[in-house]
């Protein structure tokens, strides 16, 4: 019997068009969803778990410079990296998050630690890493994240009279979600953020409900974008809500949000998947770059709206 599955990554939404995509960075990013798409799906069709596929798919992304997460992540105000994610299981609500982490090489699997290793849900600064080494997590000297591109975007921000962060968020979030053949649904998020934060701002993908949740009895659900108004929306956990309590489709619920969240002046978007095995994404950027396999499907990939 062939075990059912389905994998939904993303590597963050904004305003790519086929005309301002280099072909070389079109070419990076699919290379690096088809990457991480293979971890995932390797790990599903083996009979494995959601949990340890969403985190795979998303460890893949955070080494690829290509995508704002891990390695690549964009800078701070100050010239930094800090580093933000959260995983969830959605099959008894566990989870685990970690923001402004500087020394471990795979937030994603600092925010495992400490849903399956502490009695807590969500760790930041320099604890959260200290925690990480103290639970065997690799590390990873501060530099190693940095790349001359991010470095790059960073000095064009701060050289604008008005030096902001980037609220475009061009250079996204990564994120995965997945129902494996039990029928278990996880969801993972990992970000550097916003170019030029400050203030030790934190957005949406690290905390649970805004940016990420997972839950058997509806979805789960991976954000990227705007993150402070997915804070407000709470959208992962709403897109849940209305599966679960008002029986929505995952396509409406995506759908519905990616409207409201627009109606706040966000944009962004959500990939989701439902226990039954569908999966999906919405978005209301020019592009999202997003990728899905099923057990019977071939992966799909794509950057743009209109793809
Ligand atoms: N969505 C990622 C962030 O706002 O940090």
């Amino acid at each position: 019997m062939t075990t059912q599955w389905t994998l939904v990554i993303h590597g963050g939404s904004g305003s790519m068009r086929p005309e301002t995509l280099s072909p070389a960075d079109d070419a990076a990013g699919r290379a690096g969803l088809a990457a991480a798409l293979a971890a995932g799906a390797a790990i599903l069709r083996d009979g494995g778990a959601a949990l340890d596929a969403v985190q795979a798919a998303v460890e893949v992304l955070e080494d690829d410079p290509a995508f704002n997460a891990g390695r690549g992540s964009v800078f701070t105000a100050e010239g930094r990296v800090e580093c933000d994610a959260a995983i969830m299981d959605g099959a008894a609500l566990d989870a685990g998050a970690v923001a402004g982490v500087r020394t471990t090489r795979h937030p994603v699997a600092l925010a495992r630690a400490v849903m399956a290793d502490s009695p807590h849900v969500f760790l930041a600064g320099a604890g959260a890493d200290q925690f990480g080494r103290a639970h065997g997590i690799e590390a990873a000297d501060p530099a190693w994240f940095e790349t001359p591109e991010r470095r790059r975007q960073l000095d064009e921000i701060l050289a604008r009279p008005d030096a902001a962060f980037d609220s475009d968020m061009k250079y996204g979030t990564v994120g995965a979600v997945a129902v494996d053949g039990d029928g278990h649904v996880a969801a993972a998020t990992s970000t550097g953020g916003l170019t030029g934060k400050k203030w030790g701002r934190v957005g949406d993908s690290p905390l649970i409900g805004a940016g990420t949740y997972a839950d058997d009895r509806a979805a789960a659900v991976s954000c990227t974008g705007a993150g402070e108004v997915f804070i407000r929306l709470g959208v992962a956990h709403e897109i849940c809500a209305r599966v679960r309590l008002a029986g929505w489709s995952i396509e409406d619920a995506a759908d519905t949000l990616v409207d409201e969240l627009g109606e706040l002046g966000g944009k962004g978007g959500v990939i989701v998947v439902s226990p039954d095995g569908s999966g999906g994404w919405a978005f209301n950027t020019p592009g999202m770059y997003r990728a899905m396999q099923t057990h019977d499907s071939a992966p799909e990939i794509a950057i743009y709206g209109d793809e």
